[in-house]
C-alpha cells in the first residue's frame, strides 16, 4: 500500500493507474476504521482495479462545540487493516494539506442538507459535501463507496453528483451492525457499557417500525409514535429526530406509497448516535 500524504502525491499515483486504463474506487473515511467501512472496502476491491481510501478528520464537517479535537483516531492500526485488505493507496492529508488558506468556495446542496442531521447540525452537510467534492477532484475514482448508515449524507452526495455532472458512480453499501443491532460507528468507543446497552433502543425503535409496517400500517404518524415510545423506557438516550422521509429528497412522508426511509438520531449520555432502515420495496 502506498501512502500519499500530499494532494499532489496522491494526484501522482492515481495518475500512473489511470493512463492504463485502471477503474478506480475511493472509499472516503475519517478512521478509527471498523468493519462497516471494511465492508466498504471489500465492496471496493470487488469492483475497482485499484482502491483508494482516505483517511481524514475533516474539521469542516463539525460543529463548534462537537466532538472534532476528541474524534477517535488510530492511524497506526488503520493503515495495518488496510494493508490487509490489500487497498492500493492510502491518501492521508493534514488539515493544512487540505484547507491550507481559510476556505471560501463550498459546495451546498440545498433544502437536502437542513433536513434530519443537517437540522441539528447546521453545517455539518455543507462540510461533507465541500470535503468530498475536494476529494473526487484529487482522486478523480470512477467509483466511490459509501455507507446506508449515513443516508443522509447519500441522499446528498447522489444529488451533488447529479447537479454538478461529476464523473463518478455512487455505490452504496448496507449498515453492518454488531451481532446485537447496533450499527458499527467510530463513536460507539465513546459509550461506557451502561450506555453500550441504552444504544441498543436506536435499533428497537426502527425494528418496532418494520414490524407494524410488515403488519400493513402506513401511516407515518402511527409508526413514528410507536417507535417514539421505546425512548420513554430509556432515561439514558434523549431523542434528537426521529422521521420518516423520502430516501433521495429527505421530505417527509406523512404516509408510505413505495419506499421510505425511516431515520434516527439520539444522544445516548454525551455520544450522538444515528441509524436508519428503508421500509418497502
Ligand atoms: P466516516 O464516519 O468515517 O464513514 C466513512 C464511510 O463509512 C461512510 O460512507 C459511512 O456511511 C460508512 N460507514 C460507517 N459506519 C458504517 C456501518 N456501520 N455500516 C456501513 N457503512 C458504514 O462519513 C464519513 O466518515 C465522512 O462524512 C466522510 C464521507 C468521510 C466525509 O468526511
Amino acid at each position: 500500500m502506498k501512502t500519499a500524504q500530499t494532494i499532489q502525491e496522491a494526484r501522482e499515483f492515481c495518475r500512473a493507474h489511470r493512463v492504463r486504463n485502471a477503474r478506480i474506487g475511493l472509499v472516503p473515511t475519517m478512521g478509527a476504521l471498523h468493519e462497516g467501512h471494511l465492508a466498504l472496502v471489500r465492496a471496493a476491491r470487488s469492483k475497482a482495479d485499484v482502491v483508494v481510501v482516505s483517511i481524514f478528520v475533516n474539521p469542516t464537517q463539525f460543529g463548534p462545540n462537537e466532538d472534532f479535537a476528541k474524534y477517535p483516531r488510530s492511524f497506526e492500526r488503520d493503515c495495518e487493516l488496510l494493508e490487509r485488505e490489500d487497498v492500493d493507496i492510502l491518501f492521508a492529508p493534514s488539515a493544512d494539506e487540505m484547507y491550507p488558506t481559510e476556505n471560501a468556495t463550498w459546495v451546498e446542496v440545498q433544502r437536502l442538507s437542513e433536513r434530519l442531521c443537517g437540522k441539528s447540525r447546521p453545517g455539518h452537510f455543507r462540510g461533507v459535501a465541500t470535503v468530498v467534492s475536494k476529494l473526487f477532484h484529487i482522486i478523480e475514482p470512477d467509483v466511490a463507496f459509501f455507507g446506508q448508515k449515513d443516508a443522509a449524507q447519500v441522499a446528498i452526495i447522489r444529488r451533488m453528483v447529479r447537479d454538478l455532472n461529476l464523473p463518478v458512480e455512487i455505490e452504496v453499501c448496507p449498515i453492518v451492525r454488531e451481532t446485537d443491532g447496533l450499527a458499527m460507528s467510530s463513536r460507539n468507543a465513546y459509550l461506557n457499557p451502561e450506555e453500550r446497552k441504552s444504544a441498543l433502543v436506536l435499533y428497537r425503535s426502527l425494528q418496532r417500525t418494520r414490524t407494524m409496517f410488515d403488519a400493513g400500517e402506513r401511516r407515518s404518524e402511527k409508526l413514528i409514535a410507536a417507535a417514539k415510545e421505546e425512548f420513554t423506557g430509556e432515561p439514558r438516550a434523549r431523542l434528537d429526530y426521529l422521521e420518516i422521509v423520502d430516501p433521495d429528497t429527505l421530505e417527509s412522508q406523512s404516509m408510505i406509497r413505495q419506499r421510505a426511509l425511516v431515520a434516527v438520531a439520539a444522544f445516548v449520555g454525551t455520544t450522538r448516535l444515528i441509524d436508519n432502515i428503508l421500509l418497502g420495496t
